[in-house]
């Protein structure tokens, strides 16, 4: 059987056509090569949580690999063995214990089974209870219909989650969807999803921000989280543990209650490897500059020696560029956090050239868009208002292109009930909840160039949505859209 093997890990959602099998990320060594029926080496995946709905794709297509063999623990990769995938961890294996074998004896036969295999493949001895998940994977989009299938099943076999269980962004606004443009057969099934998510007793909370809207359990808690930006976040801001979970390992987990004891949960693998010091003083939309450069270079924890005057939206910026361009899954920022690390960290140095070097790789093209859209990750209330600051100093409004604002549900309504949201709809600023520029359907409603000031997002809509990409700060967004 043909072995095809790379040191460079593969992005599931956008690195792999689904109908050929053929690796289509940028810049990769197996680039063009179809990994249908072959044995296929890489050390981990990055990038999107979502990915792990491609691999029911690839087998609708018969175009599943035959094996994965992963150097490190990866919960993105690992749920292909549902798809009929041997998957193969080269770490040390475990046995799980006693005790955790009993807490499996009352979970239905293929939730116990795929929690005993995924935590002793990847190392772990033991399950333990998680406070709360998040569960990624809920546009139409994202999961076509191999994801509504896999959905349909478990809600057809009755389960139901044990803890709080937040979800991410769907494919629209839950309300205002013709407002958007979105084609009558993907609502459809976009509102059957998010019904079966509701059956399982998921909360339709569809934000990446759900620790603004009360999945925010105590500091030191485990979680299950699946959306990477949130799970970065999760690590380093709240103070939380958990994996970068894919879609589906979450979900799972958010039914059974307990999670398997490995990776991020475990103290040793929080320590941090690398200290990043700033040669320039950076603000707003460049933490996700500089995120993205990390991410590519950086899979585990890391040390950013400057950053700890950042906010938290930009400390969310960078988290979630981090995610999207590698795997990282936490950074240090303070340094009373890192005062016990015994060894001499390793030093890495970035200046301003590095971050240019990002903008100029995100952004595709310059001129006007025909969408300025913000909110990757989902904007704050705080982000939301310098937005209206900045149209309230201008006279023009928005001219020529359209101008969308992503964010939770929470602040759509606060924004309302203070005639905010009404503001920026005199200056053709238009606000939606439950979705953002990724997850909707942009192409299909006839979009061709989106501005935006999310490396994330630039990265995504390039690669996954296909379309042209300027990524700039706020304020240029904002004049670009007016003049
Ligand atoms: Fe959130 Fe969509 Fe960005 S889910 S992190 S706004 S790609």
């Amino acid at each position: 059987m043909e072995i095809l093997e790379s040191k460079k890990p593969i992005s599931w959602l956008d690195g792999v056509n689904v109908e050929t099998g053929e690796i289509v990320q940028e810049n990769h060594d197996l680039k063009g090569v179809s990994i249908a029926g072959k044995i296929l080496k890489i050390p981990y995946s990055t990038g999107s949580t979502v990915g792990s709905y491609v691999f029911f794709g690839l087998k609708k297509n018969k175009k599943t690999p035959k094996k994965i063999v992963l150097e490190k623990s990866d919960s993105i990769t690992f749920p292909a063995v549902l798809a009929g995938v041997e998957v193969e961890v080269l770490t040390k294996k475990a046995k799980l214990s006693p005790h955790s074998l009993r807490s499996l004896s009352n979970l239905p036969e293929e939730i116990s089974s795929y929690l005993k295999i995924d935590c002793e493949s990847n190392g772990g001895d033991e399950l333990i209870p998680i406070a709360s998940a998040h569960v990624s994977g809920v546009s139409y989009l994202t999961i076509k219909d191999y994801g509504l299938n896999f959905l349909r099943s478990l809600v057809g076999k009755g389960y139901k989650v044990k803890v709080l269980t937040t979800l991410n962004p769907a494919g629209m606004d839950l309300e205002d969807h013709l407002k958007q443009g979105i084609p009558t057969q993907f609502v459809e099934k976009q509102i059957e999803i998010i019904n079966l998510f509701r059956k399982l007793g998921v909360i339709s909370t569809c934000t990446c921000t759900p620790y603004l809207v009360g999945n925010c359990p105590l500091r030191g808690s485990s979680v299950s989280w699946s959306e990477s930006s949130a799970v970065v976040y999760a690590n380093s801001v709240l103070g939380l543990k958990t994996n970068r979970e894919g879609g589906i390992k979450s979900l799972i987990s958010a039914i059974a209650g307990v999670t398997p004891n490995y990776g991020m949960h475990k103290r040793e693998n929080r320590v941090p490897k690398t200290k990043i010091t700033l040669e320039n003083r950076i603000k707003g939309y460049e933490y996700g500059l500089l995120g993205y450069w990390i991410g590519e270079r950086f899979s585990g924890p890391v040390y950013i020696k400057e950053v700890s005057e950042a906010d938290k939206d930009e400390l969310k910026a960078l988290g979630a560029a981090a995610a999207a361009s590698g795997k990282l899954e936490m950074f240090y920022f303070k340094k009373e956090d890192v005062k016990d690390v015994s060894q001499e960290l390793p030093q890495v140095k970035v200046g301003r050239e590095e971050l240019v070097e990002v903008k100029e790789k995100l952004s595709t093209v310059n001129g006007k868009p025909d969408l300025v859209a913000l909110g990757c990750p989902h904007y704050s209330l705080k982000e939301i208002l310098k937005v209206i600051e900045l149209f309230r100093n201008r006279k023009t409004k928005v001219k020529g292109c359209r101008f969308h604002i992503y964010t939770n549900k929470a602040n759509k309504v606060f924004l309302e009930r203070n005639g905010l949201k009404e503001e920026l709809g005199r200056k053709g600023v238009e606000i939606y909840s439950d979705t953002c520029m990724v997850t909707s359907p942009l192409k299909e409603i006839g979009y061709r160039v989106v501005g935006t000031d999310s490396s994330k997002a630039a990265r995504y809509l390039k690669t996954f949505s296909k379309l042209e990409v300027i990524l700039g700060n706020v304020e240029e967004l904002v004049e670009l859209a007016t003049k």
